[in-house]
């Protein structure tokens, strides 16, 4: 069994041909939100998207996430299970541009959606707010079509700011954060999230005189 595990995935081929296929499903995602944003501009003359990053999961991540899941190391296994290989944030200015961009994904009929995780309107318990957005998109080869999930991100500059710092304080002190500090940083998560509330509202008090 350790063989296994300290081999996984042990085809070299194979983890190019994984690198290959969720570089393209994020590629595709990718020109979707930039042309949906480029509209959006035209109508609206401003940029609801403030930045798009993406990222391929690495196969040690992969890996241990199976082995947390209980889950059988196979390829298979992994493609069907895993569904954050392809990871892309997009971090919009208000609040209500995460939720317009939502359903102009949600009416693309070449997407399907997976899953999908309010955040925003449910925080988690320590007050992490993003929405979460798993779709598959077909991708064709050659000789073939083959249908990928990519993870979507979507979060305000602030929810970012505060998501960013608290993965890194987790991150290096996982084992010394006392409650009295867990229950700042979820402070600090609502405040922010009234801050994103008002200046959406100002948003729309003032974008007429825009
Ligand atoms: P995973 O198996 O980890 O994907 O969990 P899940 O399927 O329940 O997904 P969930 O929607 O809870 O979270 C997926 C991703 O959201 C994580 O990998 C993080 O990038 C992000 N995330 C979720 N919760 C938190 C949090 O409390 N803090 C921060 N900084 N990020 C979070
Ligand atoms: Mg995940």
């Amino acid at each position: 069994m350790d063989d296994l595990r300290e081999g996984f995935p042990t085809n070299f081929s194979q983890i190019k041909e994984m690198t290959m296929l969720y570089s393209c499903a994020m590629r595709e995602i990718c020109t979707k939100l930039e042309n949906l944003s480029q509209e959006f501009e035209l109508n609206k003359s401003r940029n609801p998207i403030q930045h798009i990053t993406h990222r391929l999961k690495k196969t040690d991540s992969i890996r241990n996430k199976m082995i947390q899941k209980n889950l059988p190391l196979e390829y298979e296994t992994m493609r069907d299970e895993i569904t954050d290989i392809g990871g892309i944030r997009v971090i919009c200015s208000y609040i209500n541009d995460i939720y317009d961009i939502v359903k102009m994904l949600k009416q693309q009929d070449d997407l399907l959606i997976v899953r999908e995780k309010d955040y925003i309107a449910n925080p988690k318990p320590n007050g992490y707010r993003s929405y979460h957005l798993i779709v598959a998109i077909p991708i064709f080869l050659s000789s073939e079509k083959q249908i990928i999930p990519v993870e979507i991100q979507m979060r305000t500059i602030a929810m970012d700011f505060w998501a960013s710092l608290e993965h890194q304080l987790r991150y290096k002190t996982a084992a010394k954060v006392s409650d009295s500090t867990r229950t700042r940083l979820t402070n600090i998560a609502e405040s922010i999230f009234h801050a994103d509330l008002e200046m959406q509202q100002i948003y729309e008090e003032i974008k007429d005189i825009y």
